[in-house]
């Protein structure tokens, strides 16, 4: 078995990621399923149960009047939004568990990854005029390969982080490459295929340092490499200092939407330190 597939396997048995928020994606992808299962799946589950009425009902949805079943709440959301909040919430105790504490803080790791998230989805939306909602799932989970390191193999993540200097060569990827003969790129692609979730998702995480002129920047690649320009540039990154080398392409479509971008740099905090409540509650 190579090291990334013994990585996983040992992050499967530690048994991290919740079973149920797996099969949630699962079926959310699976276009047989119905509304009803996909109730089932979270009325079977108490604490995601509470945690879907207490987003519905919070300040940020605005409803005027209360939502106290989750037919009511799986029908108003709707499905894709449904998944982004449990994938959202899955992550945000998963990011903020102690055992990252050593190491990385979890909670830079988190609020990267929500900042990634929240940018992803408004970069798509008003520079693309997309949907947002996929990326932003690329956004939440790109890094969570870090998270299967820092659990498998604490010692040696511990060594690549202290190592890792952002702002000179080696790249992360390839410190861990050399330390841990995987990266975190990689151990995200295969930990989501499992999930059903799109290719593109899949493909944005593997590739998600990758610098080649080939990826478009519309593409959730490029959307998520823009993303992480512009938040490790706000501070929102895992270690200071972090920022992204960019292709031509992606730095000249960055120029030719400056006015766009900048005014979309300076909303972000706000947007950030809302969905920061949202999930702290
Ligand atoms: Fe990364």
């Amino acid at each position: 078995m190579d090291m990334t597939h013994a990585l996983l396997h040992e992050f499967h048995k530690i048994g991290t990621l919740p079973q149920n928020i797996i099969h949630l994606s699962q079926l959310i992808n699976n276009e047989n399923t119905t509304l009803e299962e996909i109730e089932d799946i979270i009325r079977i589950d108490p604490v995601l149960t509470a945690k879907v009425l207490t987003l519905v009902n919070s300040a940020y949805f605005g409803l005027n009047r209360r939502v106290d079943s989750i037919s009511r709440a799986v029908a108003f959301l709707g499905l894709k939004k449904l998944h982004t909040i449990a994938i959202t919430d899955a992550m945000s105790n998963i990011y903020r568990s102690p055992v990252l504490n050593r190491s990385l803080n979890p909670e830079l790791l988190w609020i990267h990854s929500a900042a990634s998230a929240i940018c992803c989805k408004l970069i798509s939306e008003r520079i693309f005029a997309r949907n947002g909602d996929e990326v932003y799932l690329l956004g939440i989970l790109h890094d969570i390969g870090l998270i299967v390191e820092s659990q498998t193999c604490p010692q040696d993540f511990l060594q690549v982080y202290e190592q890792w200097n952002p702002i000179n060569e080696p790249s992360l990827p390839s410190l861990e490459s050399q330390i841990l003969q995987t990266d975190h790129c990689v151990l995200g692609f295969h930990l989501v295929q499992a999930w059903n979730l799109s290719e593109a998702i899949a493909h944005g995480i593997r590739n998600h340092h990758t610098v080649d002129e080939n990826i478009a920047p519309h593409s959730h690649t490029g959307i998520l490499q823009i993303s992480n320009y512009l938040i490790n540039n706000l501070g929102y990154s895992i270690k200071p200092g972090a920022s992204k080398l960019l292709s031509k392409s992606i730095s000249h479509h960055l120029h030719e939407y400056i006015d766009e971008y900048k005014t979309l740099a300076d909303d972000l905090p706000e947007e950030i330190d809302s969905i920061r409540q949202l999930y702290t509650q």
